[in-house]
């Protein structure tokens, strides 16, 4: 079978070239051999060459001058000079200058001609399939960043156009919320009892899907970091006293108890009121939702010590499985199926109080036991250290 040429020799004396053509017989690769340097550049252009011996002293060109030319038209060519010891100097400049990969001394040692033929080979292979390796990376990378490109580009235009759905569904949501009330208050005239409670359903339906379409757009703008906060110095217990005071009757039409126990040397902290007043509406909301019986405390802690002040939230209701506390945070997550859901929601009431909250420079704490009822509880921190702007 004839083996592929992969190493060429020049050398103007013809003995040289006979006596390497036998040395390299039972090599696993071909070798051709010339006395010329014209013959040579041809072979060089026809064969695949690895490895390239060039003698030095040839009448019609010096080895190293040779070996230069074909670094330029060949650059992979691994080239070795043959050299007297009287050249020794030549062929050191041309290792230097990056032109040589070694040079070989005549009279050479036959084990170490083949095994520097070997290793220039070798050599060659790798620099070669390091090139494909990096190559072939270099595209997959290009290709994951013009992915990764559109993927950023498609999330853009996704969040656009949620923002903007949602946006004008609030109008007509408005407008039959109203036009609903209406009826259903008799101003348009008699309504029997059964259209009344048509109509009622209506109007939660309604309300439901307003709360809905106020969460996607709330977090839609925390997502391009549009969501307005408007920090003052503000009384928390004020606060909390409001939206408890708001939501008792809706905990007591449940037979549950809603009671606040606030620390009255609590300072004034930084916060934005219509936010923080949108994190306890959801966690008062939640407490309610998943309590049967006994009732909701909402407490606050100074702790001026540590330069923050806590707000928590306690009911005696359902609990939550330790493994389900780190899902809670995340968008569209309820613990219940949607057939053990009788509460509805759509399970961003969290996510965003996470996201108020982390804007305020503060932290969520989560302690539940299923059975025994949870506490969610909101850091706030008295010196103002809230995070700058931050958009995903
Ligand atoms: N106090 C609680 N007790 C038990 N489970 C809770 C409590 N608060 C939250 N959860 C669980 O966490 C889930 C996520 O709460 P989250 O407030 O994010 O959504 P939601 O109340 O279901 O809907 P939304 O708040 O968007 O109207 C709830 O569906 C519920 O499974
Ligand atoms: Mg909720």
């Amino acid at each position: 079978m004839d083996k592929d040429i992969q190493v060429l020799f020049v050398d103007d004396e013809e003995s040289i070239i006979d006596g390497i053509q036998r040395l390299f017989i039972k090599e696993p690769y071909g070798i051709s051999g010339t006395t010329d340097v014209g013959q040579a550049r041809q072979i060089l252009e026809r064969e695949k060459i690895k490895v390239l011996v060039s003698d030095h002293r040839m009448p019609a060109m010096l080895g190293v001058k040779f070996l230069q030319e074909t670094k330029e038209k060949h650059p992979d060519v691994i080239r070795i000079l043959f050299t007297g010891y009287t050249d020794f100097s030549a062929a050191e400049e041309a290792i230097n200058l990056g032109q040589v990969y070694r040079f070989i001394s005549k009279p050479w040692k036959t084990t170490e001609l083949l095994a520097t033929i070997r290793q220039a080979i070798a050599y060659y292979d790798l620099v070669v399939e390091n090139r494909r390796l990096y190559e072939e990376t270099r595209a997959q990378n290009e290709e994951l960043e013009i992915a990764n490109r559109k993927l950023v580009d498609m999330y853009q235009l996704q969040r656009e156009f949620t923002s903007t759905v949602s946006h004008e569904l609030r109008t007509p949501l408005a407008s039959i919320k109203t036009a609903v009330d209406l009826v259903a208050r008799k101003m348009l005239g008699d309504v029997t009892n059964e259209q009344k409670e048509v109509l009622d359903r209506a109007k939660r339906n309604v309300d439901r899907l307003r709360h809905l379409v106020d969460d996607i757009l709330d977090l839609t703008k925390i997502e391009s970091g549009k969501l307005e906060m408007n920090f003052q110095m503000n009384d928390i217990n004020h606060v909390v006293q409001e939206v408890a005071d708001s939501l008792r009757d809706v905990a007591q039409s449940r037979g549950l108890y809603l009671k606040t126990e606030l620390d009255t040397r609590i300072p004034r902290v930084p916060f934005a009121s219509d936010r923080i007043i949108q994190v306890l509406n959801n966690l008062l909301g939640n407490a309610i939702k998943f309590t049967k019986e006994g009732g909701i405390t909402v407490t606050s802690q100074d702790r001026s010590a540590n330069n923050h002040i806590v707000v928590s939230v306690t009911d005696t209701g359902k609990g939550i499985a330790e493994e389900d506390i780190p899902k809670l945070f995340q968008k569209f997550q309820q613990i219940e199926s949607p057939e053990e859901n009788e509460e509805g929601g759509t399970g961003l009431g969290l996510a965003i109080c996470k996201e108020i909250i982390t804007r305020h420079g503060g932290k969520v704490v989560v302690e539940s036991a299923p059975g025994k009822g949870s506490t969610f509880s909101f850091i706030l921190p008295i010196q103002e250290r809230r995070l700058p702007f931050t958009s995903k």
